[in-house]
């Protein structure tokens, strides 16, 4: 039993949660409301306090937990409540795996479609992420590094992450005592490390000073932790590399692909591996012409380009740059076409598409849906999603469906374990 010493105004009352929302809040009814109690599961019984609207609903704090429901276990993480990284570690696994799933069943729901679609959830295990993005600010002569706390700017200063892999975690420790030693007084930054073939790449975002001594000082940091590439970024303007020890490669079906410094890249490459695996097998075996929309720097362009000829359209140009090196590299220039392209205002239309067999479209979280009225109008035979926002895919899905597409299955991804969000992969036939 826990007790809150905080007092403070709001109704206080006794609830039992009654099911677990989409953010990972335990939920109960009050009123015909919703009323979200962060950090419980079902069965929990509670002393809430209320504390204001949310959504539709009631944000309310847990005073003091009466009774805790079947299902919960201990958090691995000694962060686990005040980081924001996790929501929802204190639940046994069993559930939990029905949780995610049925997280796109509602999302489709919504939209009007029945989850006998919806497969079991391909699971990906933590302590596999191979991108850390953490922000950093300088308070006197400390600094604080990690993630935000729940609801909250304030920075959880980490020990660790058992989210991500250990040779991201090793980077933690040296890496505050790094900007502990650059910035001043109020500086903040927010780094993006991934881990890549050839060995770590950082990102470092600030607008704190980079003078010679600053440079030299980063240069030093590289070699001490062995990393490949050390990038600096003023907000609002491009990195640039301050040291590259080793080009940092990643591999996307078997072709080394150099990465952009922060650019978009699938969170671990068990969860990459599972996409493509779904992908291809919804792509015809005789797929011969295939467009890869939002195709970042080339995650599926490549495997796909073993099947037929890819024309890949993204807005990002370094992305897009990245890919067509990696193409030419590999004498893939007669497989592989690119186009720079922003999808939301200027979507690949129904009559450019006249004559393919396969679309894979894969938008970042607001989905594709102008480009999902195109492809509606389309006649391409398959059409292959994979979306990391279950609500936006539910909508672009019922779009392709009214245009006479069938929706054949749909697989959930435990892309992001611990938390609400969850990919998913998708084909569609045309009727
Ligand atoms: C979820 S990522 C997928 C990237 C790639 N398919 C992969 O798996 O690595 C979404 C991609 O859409 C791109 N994107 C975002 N907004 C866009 C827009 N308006 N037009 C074209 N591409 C966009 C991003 O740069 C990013 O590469």
């Amino acid at each position: 039993m826990r007790r809150k010493t905080r007092r403070g105004g709001g109704r206080q009352l006794e609830l039992t949660v009654e099911s677990l929302g989409a953010r990972g809040d335990g939920v109960t009814q009050l009123e015909g409301k919703p009323v979200f109690l962060p950090m419980t599961l079902p069965g929990d019984r509670v002393i809430a306090r209320i504390q204001g609207e949310r959504g539709g609903g009631l944000k309310a704090e847990v005073v003091e937990l009466l009774e805790t429901g079947p299902n919960r276990v201990e958090p691995p993480c000694p962060h686990f409540g005040p980081c924001g990284g996790c929501t929802v570690q204190h639940l046994d696994p069993a559930p939990y795996v029905e949780w995610k799933r049925d997280l796109v069943v509602q999302a489709m729901a919504r939209r009007g479609f029945t989850g006998d679609l919806v497969q079991p959830l391909r699971r990906i295990e933590p302590g596999t992420r191979r991108r850390m993005s953490l922000r950093a600010v300088k308070q006197g002569k400390k600094v604080r590094l990690g993630f935000n706390g729940r609801e909250s700017h304030l920075i959880v200063d980490l020990e660790i992450c058992l989210l991500v892999t250990p040779g991201l975690r090793a980077l933690i420790a040296p890496l505050r005592t790094a900007l502990a030693a650059i910035l001043a007084d109020r500086d903040h930054a927010d780094i993006v490390a991934t881990e890549t073939q050839s060995g770590l790449d950082l990102l470092i975002v600030s607008a704190a000073e980079l003078d010679l001594q600053a440079r030299e000082h980063w240069a030093a940091f590289a070699e001490a932790e062995d990393l490949a590439r050390l990038s600096w970024q003023h907000p609002d303007e491009e990195s640039e590399p301050l040291t590259v020890r080793r080009n940092p490669k990643l591999s996307f079906g078997g072709i080394a692909v150099e990465p952009v410094p922060g650019g978009f890249l699938q969170p671990s490459i068990e969860g990459e591996e599972i996409l493509t695996e779904l992908v291809m097998g919804l792509v015809p075996e005789t797929a011969e012409t295939i467009a890869d929309l939002f195709s970042g720097a080339g995650t599926f362009t490549f495997p796909l380009a073993q099947r037929g000829r890819v024309h890949a359209v993204e807005g990002d140009e370094r992305s897009l740059e990245a890919l067509w090196s990696a193409a030419r590299r590999a004498d893939l220039a007669n497989r592989i076409t690119v186009e720079q392209r922003d999808l939301m205002r200027q979507p690949v239309s129904a009559d450019e598409l006249e004559g393919g067999d396969c679309v894979v479209f894969d938008p970042p979280r607001a989905g594709a849906k102008d480009q999902a009225f195109e492809l509606s109008d389309s006649s391409i035979p398959t059409i292959v999603a994979v979306s990391c926002n279950p609500n936006t895919f539910a909508r672009d899905a019922r779009t392709l469906v009214e245009g006479g597409y069938e929706l054949t299955e749909v697989t959930p991804v435990d892309q992001f374990p611990w938390s609400g969000h969850v990919e998913l992969v998708a084909g569609f036939k045309r009727n």
